[in-house]
């Protein structure tokens, strides 16, 4: 059982929802007000709804696995003879999460110019330039920070599956309820998985859209991965009938622009990749053959998060055009005790965002004071607000949906974008 927290994320829409227009409750609330934290109250955007249940509101508090998944990867660890489990599990957590992205050729060949000059002015000692380089090499190994390819061979691929197998099913969870939440009519058929590991997505967008998925195409370069994640779809034995039908398994992404998937998807992936050059052309590669959105999930740290954003960057400002689909992209959606997931993720979809949900996104927690409340908001067109709200200034549906609302979620507001940046709104009243 896992509970997800505090996603950063990027969503796109796709041509799927031109026909189907935008949601009830997102034109209920369409008429701008002036000032980011006001709220058309005249509207009635909550219905017969009871506050903590208000329209923007996308956690999902406790996500549990598909009993078939946790029966089959308990029985791959009884079957298995992996020494110590529970220690590589918390050293491959630990490794993960902790890992920082590579360091580009570039930066290092800046580095050790910047040393070597430094070293020439601070001593006359390297009397050959043998040892002036040995010296560079030394300095920049003890400071720079080393990037390692882990090979998903058979042992490292149960170990974390034993690892990441909760967390990263519940994190990929979020970002298909996010989907579902604001556009219940999707209903994809197709979805491909880059570095698609135990198969988490596969079997989570079975538990969202399991009724209209036809095709789950998973491409991973481990064999061993591959073959974990076929077993786990037949309970946990080399035989027998897959659980989910329609899986697919492949070793390469298929290069062709001709065959778009519905759901286009890359969890815990990009950061497998050695170098920036290698992350751009495979998220190029994956916005080409997304139909509708495409989604991005990394760890909820810093490296993570920049992995996102420059993945995100890629695709809007990106001046490559699909042959086959030129529509462009936006960003749709940002980004213990039971096991607590904290992750980043970006859901970039294709058509326009004036279609999109343009409800800002809660970037913090909520803080809850007598009788205020402080939101700190991401607004449609990127700018960050703090907003102050209160009953009186607000009105109290507004105010006790604030109240209400956790990170991640959306603030039913609109937030016209000519008063923006905006500084805090005013002192509380008490
Ligand atoms: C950290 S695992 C993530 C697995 C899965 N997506 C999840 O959410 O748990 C990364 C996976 O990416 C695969 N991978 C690494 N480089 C790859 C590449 N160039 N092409 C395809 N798969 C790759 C690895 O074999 C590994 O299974």
């Amino acid at each position: 059982m896992a509970t997800v927290r505090s996603p950063s994320y990027l969503l796109t829409l796709g041509r799927w929802r031109r026909g189907v227009g935008v949601a009830p409750q997102a034109r209920a609330l369409a008429a701008l007000v002036p000032g980011v934290s006001q709220v058309d109250n005249k509207s009635g955007f909550l219905g017969k709804r009871p506050h903590r249940r208000h329209p923007g509101i996308l956690k999902l508090p406790c996500v549990r696995l598909p009993r078939a998944l946790a029966d089959a990867a308990q029985l791959m660890l009884l079957d298995s003879a992996v020494p110590n489990v529970e220690k590589q599990v918390q050293a491959l957590t630990n490794y993960l999460w902790s890992r920082h992205l590579p360091v580009e050729p570039g930066e290092l060949q800046r580095r050790a110019e910047h040393l070597e000059k430094r070293f020439l002015e601070n001593s006359d000692s390297f009397q050959t330039e043998e040892k002036l380089r040995g010296a560079v090499l030394h300095a920049l190994r003890k400071t720079t920070y080393h990037w390692q390819e882990l090979s998903y061979n058979e042992g490292l691929s149960l170990v974390y599956m034993a690892a990441r197998l909760d967390g990263g099913f519940a994190a990929v969870s979020r970002a298909f309820h996010e989907i579902q939440t604001q556009l219940p009519e999707f209903q994809p058929k197709t979805l491909m998985d880059f570095g698609s590991g135990t198969g988490s997505v596969t079997w989570a967008a079975h538990s969202i859209w399991g009724q209209s998925l036809r095709e789950y195409m998973c491409v991973d370069s481990s064999a061993a991965m591959l073959d974990l994640a076929e077993k786990l779809l037949k309970g946990g034995s080399e035989n027998g009938k897959l659980y989910i039908p329609g899986v697919f398994f492949r070793q390469f992404l298929p290069v062709s622009p001709k065959v778009q998937f519905n759901v286009g998807v890359s969890a815990f992936s990009l950061s497998e990749l050695p170098s920036k050059a290698d992350r751009a052309e495979i998220v190029q590669t994956l916005w080409r053959k997304t139909s509708d959105f495409l989604i991005l999930v990394e760890n909820g740290t810093k490296a993570g998060h920049c992995l996102l954003m420059e993945a995100r960057d890629l695709v809007l400002k990106g001046k490559e055009k699909s042959p086959l689909d030129p529509r462009p992209g936006f960003v749709f959606a940002p980004s213990k005790k039971p096991k607590e997931e904290k992750f980043s993720m970006v859901i970039l979809a294709r058509g326009s965002p004036e279609e999109a949900n343009r409800w800002p996104r809660i970037t913090q927690p909520v803080l809850k004071r007598p009788r205020h409340v402080h939101c700190h908001l991401c607004c449609p067109d990127g700018h960050m607000q703090h907003a102050v709200l209160t009953a009186r200034r607000h009105g109290r549906d507004l105010y006790r949906c604030a109240r209400v609302s956790s990170w991640g979620d959306l603030l039913p507001v609109t937030t016209p974008s000519e008063l923006l940046p905006s500084p805090v709104e005013d002192p509380p009243e008490s």
